[in-house]
Parts: C-alpha cells; sequence; structure tokens
C-alpha cells in the first residue's frame, strides 16, 4: 500500500489487474505501519515502571518510588522520564515537514527506507543505551522514523488511503482495521514488557530493542518495492512508470489505468495551493471538525493510560508485575472494542459511538477521580478492591474510546474533506493528533502531582465539551460517498452552511460576468 494513490491502485474501479506480489508486499508494509506505531506507544509505559531501567537512567525517581514518605502522586513527576515518552511525537511532527520535501524530489520508496533506517536506528540506540542522552536520541530517531513514514498514504496516511478507495457502505469499517493494527501493536509492546520485566537487570533492552524486528521486516520489504508509477510520472519518468505499472498489476493491458493517473496529476498540479486553499471560507468547516476531533482524541486523557498505566497502577500500589498484567488486561480490552467498532461504525454511524462513549467515559473517569480523591492519600496504600475497581473502571473507559474517539478520529478527518485539500487537511489533522500526544505525554505526571485526583475530573471536563461537540456540531458521515460530502453534508448541515453562502452568491456573481455580453443584454 505505501505510496499507492487512488488511481494506482485502481480505485475501486474495474482495471484488470492481478493480486500480485508487490501488492501483497505492500499491505504487509503498511500492516506493519500500524503495528509499530502501535508498539511505540505501548512500550514506553512498561519500561519506565521497572526497576532496573529507573535506577540506571532516572536514579532520582527511583528512589522518590521506594521512599515510602514520598508522596504517592509525585512519585514519578521528573521532566526527563516525560520526555523519554513524549520526544518522540516532537521529532515526528519536525521531521514530517523536512520529510515532505525529501518525498518529493526522491520518490516514495526512498522515503519509506529512510523511515526504515530511522526507526532501526531509534531500535538500536535505546537497547544499547548507556545514559539518558542516548535513550533520547533513541527515541528522536524512532519519532523521525514516524515523521518519514508519514509520507504519502503509509501509515498514518493509510486511512485516506482506505477511505478513497472503500465504498462508501462499507468504508468505516475498513478504515477503522488500521485502528485495530495500532491497538495490537499497543498489546504486543505489553505483553513484551511483562515478560521482559522477569529478566534482570537488562529486561528493558529487550523491550526497547523489540522495535527492531518490525524495522528489519519493514527495511528488507522496502528493498522488495517498486517505486510507485505516480511517483515516476510526477518525475516525468514516464516509460519506467508504464512498465512498473505492468509489473504491479501482472497484466500487460494497463493503458486505461495509466491514463487515469496521468489525468489525476494533472488535477493534482492544478491544485496550486492546498495549504492556501485550507484556509477558504468553504474549508473552514472540515478544517475546524478534523482538527479539533484529533484534538479531543488525545484530551480524552487515552494516552495517560496507554503511555503510563503501568506507573499510575503502581503509585496505586499494585506491584510490578500486577501493574504490567493489569496493562495487559487494558490493552486487550482496547483490541476487543476496536473489533466492536469495525462492525458497528457503518451500521449505526459515527455520532451514536461517540455520544454514547461521551457518556462511558464521563461516568468512568468521574468515578475513577472521586475514588483516587478518598482512598488515595499522599503516602498510603490504597485498599485492594478500590484499586481493583480503579482497573475496571480504566477497561470501561477504554472501550467507551476503543469503539468511538480511537478510530473515528482518523475515520472522519480521512472522509470529510474535498479531493483538493484531502491530503493538505488530513496532514493538518495528523500534526495535531501528534502535537497534542506530546503535550499529554509531557504534562500528565507533572498534572497529577499537582491537581492529584482531579486531573480525571480534568480530563472528565474535556470529555462534556466534545459531547456537546458531538452532538450540535459535527454531521453524521456515514454512507456518504465522499466526493458528494460537500453537497449532502455541510451545505446542509444548521451551522456550517453559513460558511457556503458567500461562496454561493460569489459564485454566482461569477457566473454573471462570465456571460458572453449579447447574452447579458438580452
Ligand atoms: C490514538 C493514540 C492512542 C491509541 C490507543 C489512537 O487512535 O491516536 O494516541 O494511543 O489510539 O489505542
Amino acid at each position: 500500500m505505501p505510496g499507492l494513490s487512488m488511481a494506482e491502485s485502481g480505485g475501486g474501479r474495474d482495471f484488470p489487474a492481478k493480486l500480485t506480489l508487490q501488492v501483497f508486499i505492500c499491505t504487509i508494509i503498511a500492516a506493519f505501519g500500524g503495528l509499530m506505531f502501535g508498539y511505540d506507544i505501548g512500550i514506553s509505559g512498561g519500561v519506565t515502571s521497572m526497576d532496573d531501567f529507573l535506577e540506571k537512567f532516572f536514579p532520582a525517581v527511583y528512589l522518590k518510588k521506594h521512599e515510602a514518605r514520598e508522596d504517592n502522586y509525585c512519585k514519578y513527576d521528573n521532566q526527563f522520564l516525560q520526555l523519554f515518552t513524549s520526544s518522540l511525537y516532537l521529532a515526528a511532527i519536525v521531521s514530517s515537514f523536512i520529510a515532505s520535501f525529501f518525498c518529493k524530489k526522491f520518490g516514495r520508496k526512498p522515503t519509506i527506507q529512510a523511515a526504515s533506517i530511522f526507526f532501526l536506528a531509534g531500535a538500536v540506540l535505546n537497547a544499547a543505551a548507556v545514559d539518558l542522552g542516548m535513550l533520547i536520541a533513541g527515541r528522536l530517531c524512532l519519532g523521525v522514523g514516524v515523521g518519514f513514514g508519514n509520507q504519502r498514504r503509509w501509515m498514518q496516511a493509510v486511512p485516506l488511503f482506505i477511505s478513497e478507495i472503500a465504498p462508501a457502505k462499507y468504508r468505516g469499517g475498513l478504515n477503522i482495521c488500521f485502528q485495530l493494527l495500532i491497538t495490537i501493536g499497543i498489546l504486543i509492546a505489553n505483553l513484551i514488557n511483562y515478560a521482559t520485566s522477569k529478566v534482570h537487570p537488562y529486561g528493558w533492552r529487550i523491550s526497547l530493542g523489540g522495535a527492531a524486528v518490525p524495522a528489519i521486516i519493514l527495511a528488507i520489504g522496502s528493498l522488495a518495492i517498486m517505486e510507485t508509477p505516480t511517483s515516476l510520472l510526477e518525475r516525468g519518468k514516464n516509460e519506467e512508470a508504464l512498465r512498473v505499472l505492468r509489473k504491479i498489476r501482472g497484466v500487460e493491458n494497463v493503458d486505461k489505468e495509466y491514463s487515469e493517473i496521468l489525468n489525476a496529476i494533472e488535477l493534482a498540479k492544478q491544485v496550486k495551493h492546498p495549504y492556501r486553499n485550507l484556509m477558504s471560507r468553504s474549508n473552514r468547516p472540515q478544517l475546524i471538525c478534523g482538527t479539533v476531533l484529533q484534538f479531543f482524541q488525545q484530551f480524552t486523557g487515552i494516552n495517560v493510560v496507554m503511555f503510563y498505566a503501568p506507573v499510575l497502577f503502581q503509585t496505586m500500589g499494585y506491584g510490578s508485575d500486577g501493574s504490567l498484567l493489569s496493562a495487559v488486561v487494558t490493552d486487550s480490552v482496547n483490541v476487543v472494542s476496536t473489533l466492536v467498532a469495525v462492525f458497528l461504525v457503518d451500521i449505526i454511524g459515527r455520532k451514536v459511538l461517540l455520544i454514547e462513549a461521551c457518556l462511558q467515559m464521563l461516568v468512568a473517569q468521574s468515578i475513577m477521580g472521586r475514588i483516587l480523591a478518598v482512598h488515595l492519600k499522599s503516602t498510603n496504600i490504597m485498599p485492594g478492591g478500590s484499586a481493583k475497581l480503579v482497573v475496571i473502571l480504566i477497561c470501561v473507559f477504554v472501550s467507551g474510546f476503543a469503539w468511538s474517539w480511537g478510530p473515528l478520529g482518523w475515520l472522519i478527518p480521512s472522509e470529510i474533506f474535498p479531493l483538493e485539500t484531502r491530503s493538505a487537511g488530513f496532514f493538518f489533522a495528523v500534526s495535531m493528533n501528534m502535537f497534542c500526544t506530546f503535550l499529554v505525554a509531557q504534562a500528565f505526571l507533572t498534572m497529577l502531582c499537582h491537581l492529584r485526583s482531579g486531573i480525571f475530573f480534568f480530563f472528565a471536563a474535556w470529555i462534556v465539551v466534545m459531547g456537546i461537540f458531538a452532538i450540535f456540531f459535527l454531521p453524521e458521515t456515514k454512507g456518504i460517498p465522499i466526493d458528494e460530502m460537500n453537497e449532502r453534508v455541510w451545505k446542509k448541515h444548521w451551522f456550517w452552511k453559513r460558511y457556503y453562502k458567500g461562496s454561493e452568491i460569489n459564485k454566482r456573481r461569477q457566473e454573471i460576468q462570465d456571460k458572453p455580453e449579447e447574452e447579458s443584454l438580452e
């Protein structure tokens, strides 16, 4: 799938094609993109709760953790510990801009190869780290890998690709398969953490080095893939493009598809300033909804659980084993509940899922906050029953997220933009995701120390805001072909339709001006 555009893929249209090895390799690589992204999300939390790791890199946190009189809520409050998790996302945002120039100049295959080299370097640096500098450098490399992998319809952009080619009535479910891979990646990471936590003193090296496995597969896979026809045509290599297209499709007669790709490129060239276009008034509804959805997705507080659940469980008095096992339980709930979304999203629609989940997450967060306020004081140990109840509530919270804001945070931005601004708009939404992920990762442990149990009410308040947004401002997009969104969704929405009024009048004015003179005189 990497680098395949709608036209290249056949776009669901009737072009002659066989399922070739090339297409198969590309699909596997796209799947590994999702798994790897999930692995990087899941691995840091378990590692930061391991004593061997803390003692080596964060001795101050290690001492606080074992100091009975140290405040429960502040044991892990350390900017560098948070930077270990967050730096990846910062590097991803910055590098994705550089990578987009790289991709334009050198093509998609070298971009994917560069991504896999950065992933590999990151995994090796992390596994071999002897000091904090090496550790952070490793995370930054992984982030650059994500940034490079982010280019054009691969990894995070896979949802966009799926939305373009899928039939409207199955679009949601197919798209959510990408989120499913992320959740499986997170689960694998925590299963590995659970196993390696028993390997002293270097189990954490195995966990962090584990990221090398998908990176190697990606590197080997990227040797086997070809440069894509679109990318070759964009750089004027027409004959080579034709040859590659024949090879990918496994048939000789690809003329129709070839000219379709040429047309698509011509069309894309006419959109001179996609980013300026994106800012125009008539694209504002999609831009606001797409980016705000990603912002809200992160402010559900999901990554508090994904990044810091083992630390949180230890704060509540669980031992190392119990914490990691609980993380495995919540991650399994994440996978299973995402499957629920795969099956329901095209039947009951996006809005019902989002609104129901807000209620579910709100109840879970509020009760959790209350339990912590009552039972977890500065230096006591939380009663076992309450700690178990919190784990159950986290599962309730995670399942709500997993069948709503998790997958739909990716699905909706991939289906609401018109063709001219689709890539640019989706890129914006992805950047918002990365930025907010960075914020939450960098701030949570400090906020926990200062707001204490109030942190759960902080996220609960955001959930109320996003619920209101979903009810009143988010249109339903279930089953609508993506090229009909403007007419059937945005121009009819009670609030967003006002953004089209001006442009309709201008269009009309333009039509009158463009009329031949004699016609206007009549
Ligand atoms: C989010 C991630 C999150 C994951 C959890 C994704 O949709 O973007 O930030 O960690 O879901 O499953």
